[in-house]
């Protein structure tokens, strides 16, 4: 286990350099708020965080896949009851469309309940000649652009931490009772999508499943168990270390040190540098974490923090969220599998197609291409196959909502639409009918293979 580390503490990371981090006017309010927090219960358990890590080590296998998705910055404000169910149909209708096309179980994971806090490329924000502070997510500061919007509030932490564990609690009861449950597959469907032009292919696969249940039910004579649950992990980028710190705990009867505000925290590309405080503090918890990985990231330096951050070499300790852009995916990552196959490391290779694939639209507002997106992922799939490694899972950012952020798909949001429903505070993701048609192709992608 990573604690038996004997230079790591919960702490370490605090003589490292500390990147992308809150200025607080008033540490002593920070403190205040953190101690509080510590006293806290956690929002996830030890137990919770090793089943997800045998689910990755088998997805790092080739026998399950990773779902990974949710929204680029989560907002206090969203946290509603028909966001959140929508968000989790969706995610359960493109798992659906995963197990059927890739004949295997899919561990789902959300980018929710917890991923508030944001890197920016810039620390100051200007418009019209006025520069303020940037936005840097709801736990920190707030979008509105005004002097005291911008400054950092360390209650909104507690704010934080409040708003992930109501979303956490209906997400288990709705896991956990008949939403959930595969007999019942028609509650997840989304109103406004029965228009969708991949909604027959959707309604298809449900159709077979369908039948296959009913046969098997009839052959054993009894309805079959165990499919009125399923498990929703969380994930979030561990960007703000003191907040991440106050939920790093040790557990009774185990080995490990846990941070137990998330299930799978992962650390984003622009803290991912060596001397990073973020990997500090990641190298030492006993959960599965991300990294980040762009295309300018050298083979040797991917091999050095595989071995620091995976000391143990275990599959299902470490993802490698690769997130590289269509345009350098072929030149880039064949080069990071090969040094990782060569040093015999271990990891589960995931493909985030997003964030290599953001551009600016005509408007001046930031989109992404669905085209861009599916021939990033096709391409990951492509090179990982052609080389004998298993690309395990996909990250997406992606809602329930019918929103236009994200340009193409079957129901073709244009460059002016974007205007119409764009609700993301930070990066554009992709709306429902794009979520769903992205799990077919790729669903058919697999198939294809398949064949050959
Ligand atoms: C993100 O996942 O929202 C993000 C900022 O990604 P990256 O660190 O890969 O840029
Ligand atoms: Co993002």
């Amino acid at each position: 286990m990573e604690n038996t580390l004997l230079d790591w503490s919960p702490i370490s990371w605090r003589a490292k350099e500390v990147a992308q981090q809150a200025d607080y006017p008033d540490e002593g309010h920070l403190q205040t708020v953190l101690d509080t927090i510590r006293q806290q219960p956690p929002l996830v358990t030890s137990w919770e965080i090793q089943a997800l890590r045998k689910q990755l080590r088998e997805a790092a296998a080739g026998k399950r896949f990773l779902l990974q998705g949710g929204d680029c910055a989560e907002s206090f404000e969203d946290c509603e009851e028909e966001i959140i169910k929508n968000r989790l149909k969706i995610l359960l209708q493109m798992s659906v469309v995963l197990i059927y096309g890739l004949k295997m179980p899919v561990v789902r994971v959300g980018r929710f309940a917890g991923q508030y806090a944001k890197p920016r490329s810039k620390s100051m924000e200007t418009r019209n000649g006025v520069s303020l502070p940037s936005y840097r997510g709801d736990n920190i500061n707030a979008r509105e652009f005004t002097p005291e919007a911008r400054i950092p509030d360390p209650e909104r932490l507690i704010k934080a931490y409040h708003f992930s564990a109501i979303q956490l609690n209906f997400v288990r009861s709705l896991a956990d009772g008949n939403f959930a449950d595969i007999h019942n597959i028609d509650y997840w469907s989304l109103g406004f999508a029965q228009q969708s032009p991949h909604i027959e292919s959707y309604q298809a696969i449900i159709s077979k499943i369908r039948e296959a249940l009913r046969f098997a039910e009839t052959v054993a004579d009894y309805p079959i168990g165990g499919l009125n649950q399923v498990d929703f992990y969380t994930s979030h980028e561990a960007l703000h270390l003191p907040y991440e710190e106050a939920f790093t705990r040790e557990v009774p009867r185990s080995d490990s040190i846990y941070n137990l505000s998330t299930h799978f925290p992962w650390i984003g590309k622009r803290t991912l540098f060596e001397g990073s405080a973020h990997i500090e503090y990641m190298r030492g918890i006993g959960n599965p974490i991300g990294i980040k990985v762009g295309a300018d990231m050298a083979p040797s330096d991917l091999v050095s923090l595989l071995r620091n951050l995976n000391p143990l070499n275990d599959p299902g300790r470490l993802a490698i969220i690769t997130r590289m852009g269509v345009a350098k995916i072929e030149s880039a990552l064949p080069g990071l599998i090969d040094a990782a196959q060569r040093a015999g490391l271990n990891a589960l290779w995931c493909c985030d197609p997003m964030h290599g694939n953001t551009e600016t639209a005509s408007g001046g507002i930031k989109t992404r291409r669905f085209d861009n997106i599916l021939a990033e992922l096709e391409a990951a799939i492509d090179i990982h196959t052609g080389m004998k490694s298993i690309l395990g899972g996909v990250h997406f950012e992606l809602t329930g909502e019918d929103v236009t952020e994200c340009v193409g798909g079957a129901s073709d949001v244009g460059e002016a639409d974007l205007n119409l429903r764009y609700r993301s505070t930070v990066d554009p993701r992709l709306n429902a009918h794009q979520s769903l048609e992205m799990a077919l192709r790729i669903a058919q992608k697999y198939q294809t293979l398949e064949q050959l």
